[in-house]
């Protein structure tokens, strides 16, 4: 078994549980981490017993053992110098959404791709899929740097229908926002939900809905509705956390375990973080390939572009976007 040295830049909820993640895995040689917040940064490396942890990641650029490093800092700009320090130091990087592809990681979903692959369900006709986050986590979100609900919340499950849907290209968006409850708390133009319709090459047409607005009833709570309608059958999936329900004198209903990422519960992973942690690490270590390749990642990018373009001008895009270069010769 070949090991390898792993670094996390920004161990802040997400980041947190990669490193917690990777600590307790057995290719992971050395964690090495990097966080601003010094009290972060102690209790992340207390908890991981962490070999290096420092608050500036160009400290670790230069340790030899890091093979691998996952991007996990907020706000979202820092991600494009990071990742191109990284890639210069010539790491394996693995970035954060907003190019996300952690669906891939949930069972549901997965068992959703795999009906269409194998003919369960007969040729794909169409799509729906929904999720909603609630409106504390879409302030932390919102808060910190403009990017829309389409970015930020659609982005996950872009990936996973244009994944199910494979080798379909997208050629045309259609986007609405809508206001509400967001705008009038921070007085910014913030939408609550955004809807997506995407056309497909194939001339399959799918939508993709995400909103962050959810009353604040449930820590985190992500909740997401899939249809996925073939010629042969149809699969509807409930992922909406309604399953697990606590109840108590001092706190009323919660959804314990409802969060988009997941959350550990004592020797186990409930949700898709955990596993996509790994995929990552075992790519690097055994030399596999990983699930999502760059031009797949900047094809979801350039949708949800073109959806706030979309948005904005009250009228559909036609993709490739004017001007967008494909991934190598952006490289
Ligand atoms: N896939 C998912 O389900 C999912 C869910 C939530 C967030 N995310 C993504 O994960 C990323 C992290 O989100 P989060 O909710 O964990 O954010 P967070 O704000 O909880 O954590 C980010 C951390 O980065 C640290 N940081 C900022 N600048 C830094 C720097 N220069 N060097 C080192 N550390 C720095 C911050 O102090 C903070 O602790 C975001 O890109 C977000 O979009 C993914």
């Amino acid at each position: 078994m070949r090991q390898i040295g792993v670094a996390i830049v920004g161990t802040g909820w997400c980041g947190g549980i990669r490193a917690e993640t990777c600590a307790a895995h057995p290719l992971a040689k050395s964690l090495h981490i990097a966080e601003i917040r010094p009290e972060r940064l102690a209790e992340v490396a207390r908890l991981t017993g962490a070999k290096t942890a420092v608050s500036d990641y160009r400290e670790l650029l230069k340790v030899g053992e890091i093979e691998a490093v996952y991007i996990s800092a907020t706000p979202e700009t820092t991600h494009y110098p990071m990742a191109r320090d990284w890639l210069a130091a010539g790491k394996h990087v693995f970035l954060e959404k907003p190019i996300a592809m952690e669906q891939r990681f949930n069972p549901k979903f997965a068992y959703v791709r795999k009906s269409i692959r194998d003919g369960t369900i007969g040729k794909p006709v169409s799509a729906l899929v929904s999720r909603h986050i609630t409106r504390g986590l879409g302030k932390k979100i919102s808060g910190r740097v403009k990017l829309s609900p389409a970015a930020m919340e659609c982005t996950h499950d872009l990936d996973f229908v244009l994944w199910c849907l494979e080798p379909a290209k997208p050629v045309r968006v259609y986007s609405q926002a809508n206001y509400g409850a967001m705008q009038a708390s921070s007085g910014a133009p913030i939408a609550d939900t955004q809807w997506i319709t995407v056309t497909m090459d194939s001339g399959l047409s799918f939508v993709v809905g995400g909103g962050w607005s959810l009353p604040p009833g449930y820590p985190n709570f992500s909740t997401t509705w899939i249809e996925m309608v073939g010629t042969e059958g149809a699969l509807l999936v409930d992922d909406s956390h309604r399953d697990v329900v606590l109840n108590t004198i001092e706190k009323g209903m919660q959804l314990p375990m409802s969060t988009m990422p997941g959350e550990r519960v004592d020797h186990t992973y409930a949700g898709p973080m955990a596993a996509e942690t790994v995929h990552f690490l075992e790519a690097v270590a055994y030399d596999r390939p990983v699930m999502v390749t760059p031009e797949h990642a900047r094809m979801v990018m350039e949708i949800y572009m073109a959806a706030d373009l979309s948005a904005e001008r009250n009228e559909s895009v036609t993709l490739p976007l004017k001007g967008s270069k494909s991934v190598r010769a952006a490289a």
